[in-house]
């Protein structure tokens, strides 16, 4: 059998736990074949988070969502959403399998592609799925991808990676800690007050309270070097976000070349999850209230 179906390929459970599943090719999105339960499990996220997110989410990435006329009503598809994309950013979106292997990841980024999961979750996964599916990637993603800033942000981000690889492992996870910590979990100031803008936060409707209303985590002012060396939570709420003041403050703190930072931590502590330091700005201070001491990343 040869027909180029695409496969939906999430990750293995066995005895030494959770184990991801890459993929590295692209395929057709083939939007005719979504059944009506998708269509409404689509529906059923989208209608959640529009509300919820009306006071929460950053103004631009609201703005996005209006502008790619993402609706309840079925699942986008990809060649509409590239039309606007095209016009706004000339960024692309293209339909993958699962994860990607990183240097794969990065290599889309930095052509400005962005890769996108065509499946979306199961009914009984609504509140929570461990990978990346149709849902998150879209409405967590592609918003703030009509915003000429971010971007930008996201391919220099893409250009950063292969220099990385280059550089050693460290250094990747020290880049990658930055992506959670921005892309991924990233607050923002506005006029308004605090905002959300990272995909993970938008995508979950618990996070989405949590991240902004709960006292447990820390909320600190944005820190290149700090968040490089800070491990993150992959299984449960973050326990600390780090606030920018705006896209512009982002991507000028990360323009610069970043081997001179990596070296100079190359022999510095970690922190954990959840660990205030003096030399913090620290915006709140988290009460820690429900903290697992386990399982930082
Ligand atoms: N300036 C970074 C480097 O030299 C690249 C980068 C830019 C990374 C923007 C993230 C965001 O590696
Ligand atoms: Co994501």
């Amino acid at each position: 059998m040869n027909d180029n179906t695409p496969r939906r390929v999430e990750h293995q459970q066995t005895d030494k736990g959770y184990v991801p599943v890459y993929t590295t090719g692209i395929v057709e999105q083939q939007w005719d074949n979504y059944t009506a339960t998708e269509h409404s499990t689509w529906a059923t996220l989208f209608k959640r988070q529009w509300e919820l997110l009306q006071d929460r989410a950053c103004p631009e990435f609201l703005e996005g969502v209006q502008t790619l006329g993402m609706t309840p009503d079925k699942i986008p598809r990809f060649a509409d959403l590239n039309k606007q994309l095209r016009d706004a950013t000339d960024w692309k979106l293209v339909a993958v399998e699962g994860l990607l292997p990183e240097l794969v990841f990065f290599d889309h980024l930095a052509k400005r592609r962005f890769p996108v999961t065509w499946w979306i979750r199961r009914p009984d996964q609504l509140d929570y799925i461990a990978e990346p599916d149709l849902f998150h990637d879209l409405l967590g993603h592609v918003p703030l991808l009509m915003n000429p800033v971010f971007a930008d942000y996201m391919q220099h981000y893409g250009l950063g990676g292969v220099k990385a690889s280059g550089v050693g492992d460290q250094a990747l996870i020290q880049l990658s800690r930055l992506y959670w910590y921005t892309v991924e979990f990233g607050l923002i100031r506005s006029k308004a007050g605090l905002r959300i803008y990272g995909s993970g936060i938008l995508s979950s409707s618990g996070e989405s309270i949590y991240s902004l209303d709960s006292a447990a985590p820390n909320r600190f002012g944005f820190d290149l070097e700090r968040i490089m060396r800070t491990r993150y939570r992959i299984d449960t709420f973050q326990k600390s976000y780090f606030v920018i003041d705006s896209f512009e403050q982002l991507f000028e703190s990360t323009v610069p070349d970043f081997r001179p930072i990596y070296a100079g931590i190359k022999d510095q502590p970690e922190f954990a999850a959840g660990e205030v330091l003096d030399s913090d700005n620290v915006i709140q201070r988290g009460s820690g209230e429900g903290w697992t001491t386990d399982g930082d990343f």
